[in-house]
């Protein structure tokens, strides 16, 4: 591809940004209440085990893919194959089912960056958040900040933006989450919220289960959309291996998942919240602590920033992935990518914000549009991407044209992963979480 492709600043530029993709809402919001939903102890066990396997290797398959080709996925795709351009459009169609709802869910971080200051002690959080998110247009009007704010710095170019970003964020969302488990761990009852998360419950392993874990790991690494393909385009050539660039992807996403979970669950012990509140888990236990510890509403505040942060550096790879796509592919420009995909997401997310409230009676299959959409992101399309992209690198394509490891060993386990390991077990518990098996 051309050279005047725009790069990376610097190496700790591309980890942190990579790593800033995955690390967000997954890890804080999502991680904690699917673990919960899904009986602890062995939800994070086959949660590690598929993030080990499945996740380390999608990230530097896609991550080496992205760096061969510079260009968007599409392109990297028709590069292997031109019959396999179309994995490039089932990327952008996710990202068209995930940046609305993670954007509602965004929108309620950020008003929460507010609401931590009226929080009073004895308050019952539970109808706070069910108020909050239950009305029509207060929600609405934080979403449509949430997805202004992301859509803006996308226009802007992202280069300069993302990467200074998560150079500042990733570091303080670090220290800050282990200063909160900390204070976390030292409250009544917190060991038994310990013990729930990794006492394994082999009871609570079912083939629905499996897929939820399965879910959790691409959603939570954010792999089968492409967004390393894209971000590794802009890897100046030859400059590093995939490997010294992608490893703190994994390494952030599953320590950035446990000092969540290690944060969460000991306040839900410790505060008697229900544990299975689902989505609203976080907006429950995080306020209850920010009530009853010294400078409590300051560092709540620091924290949901943080969280935005955090947040914010994932929603902005979801949507470069559909902006990319729209200007090297539909020809358009920047700005326009920017605002008809902006509004897009702006027109379905709506919907999913209502779907809590007014339109809380429309369900399919007892979920609402909330749940669906992210039962179809997580844990349909996300690992399709997944296995059409093993398919096209380790099958179409071969693992000797993308060299990953220098070790031959590791380049070897890496094929193996590729080739057989992943791509069977993504069809396994995709059959066995849907009932088909
Ligand atoms: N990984 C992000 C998170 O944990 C969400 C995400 C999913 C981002 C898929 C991009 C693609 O919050």
């Amino acid at each position: 591809m051309s050279d005047k492709r725009p790069s990376w600043g610097s190496k700790l530029g591309v980890m942190l940004a990579a790593a800033g993709s995955a690390v967000g809402l997954g890890n804080m919001w999502r991680f904690p209440f699917s673990t919960a939903q899904n009986g602890g102890g062995s939800f994070l066990l086959i949660y590690l085990i598929c993030a080990f396997s499945i996740g380390l290797s999608l990230v530097f398959a896609e991550a080496a893919l992205g760096m061969k080709v510079r260009s968007d996925p599409t392109d990297a795709f028709g590069w292997i194959s031109p019959k396999l351009r179309f994995i490039g459009v089932l990327c952008v169609l996710t990202s068209i089912v995930i940046l609305p709802y993670y954007s509602v869910v965004g929108g309620w971080i950020l008003a929460y960056v507010f609401k931590v200051f009226t929080f009073s002690s004895g308050e019952d959080f539970n109808a706070v958040f069910n108020d909050f998110s239950t009305a029509t247009t207060e929600p609405l009007i934080y979403f449509l900040l949430y997805l202004t704010a992301t859509a803006t710095i996308v226009y802007f170019g992202i280069q300069n933006g993302i990467e200074k970003f998560s150079k500042v964020m990733m570091p303080l969302l670090l220290v800050l989450l282990v200063v909160l488990m900390v204070r976390v761990l030292m409250l009544d009852k917190a060991w038994d919220g310990v013990v729930f998360f990794f006492r394994p419950d082999f009871s609570k392993l079912t083939g629905e289960t499996m897929l939820n874990a399965m879910g959790q790991v691409f959603f939570s690494i954010s792999v089968g959309m492409g967004i390393y393909i894209t971000y590794g385009s802009y890897v100046k050539k030859d400059s590093v291996t995939v490997c010294q660039l992608m490893w703190p992807v994994i390494v952030l996403d599953i320590l950035v998942s446990l000092l969540a979970g290690l944060t969460v669950f000991p306040a839900v012990f410790s505060f008697d919240v229900p544990i299975n509140a689902g989505p609203s888990l976080i907006f429950i236990t995080l306020p209850q602590i920010f009530v009853s510890i010294p400078f409590g509403r300051f560092f709540g505040f620091m924290f949901f920033v943080i969280l935005l942060g955090a947040a914010a550096t994932s929603s902005i790879s979801l949507l470069e992935v559909a902006v990319t796509f729209m200007c090297d592919q539909l020809k358009m420009t920047r700005r326009a990518a920017v605002v008809r995909f902006s509004v897009l997401c702006l027109t379905i997310g709506t919907l999913v914000s209502m779907s809590f409230g007014r339109l809380s009676g429309f369900t399919v299959a007892g979920k609402n549009l909330f749940d669906q959409f992210d039962f179809l992101a997580s844990n349909i399309l996300l690992p399709t991407g997944g296995f059409l992209t093993c398919i096209a690198i380790g099958w179409v394509l071969g693992c000797d044209k993308l060299v990953v490891f220098q070790n031959k060993f590791l380049q070897r386990c890496f094929t193996l992963c590729i080739k057989w390991i992943a791509p069977a077990a993504i069809v396994l518990i995709l059959l066995k979480g849907l009932n088909i098996l």
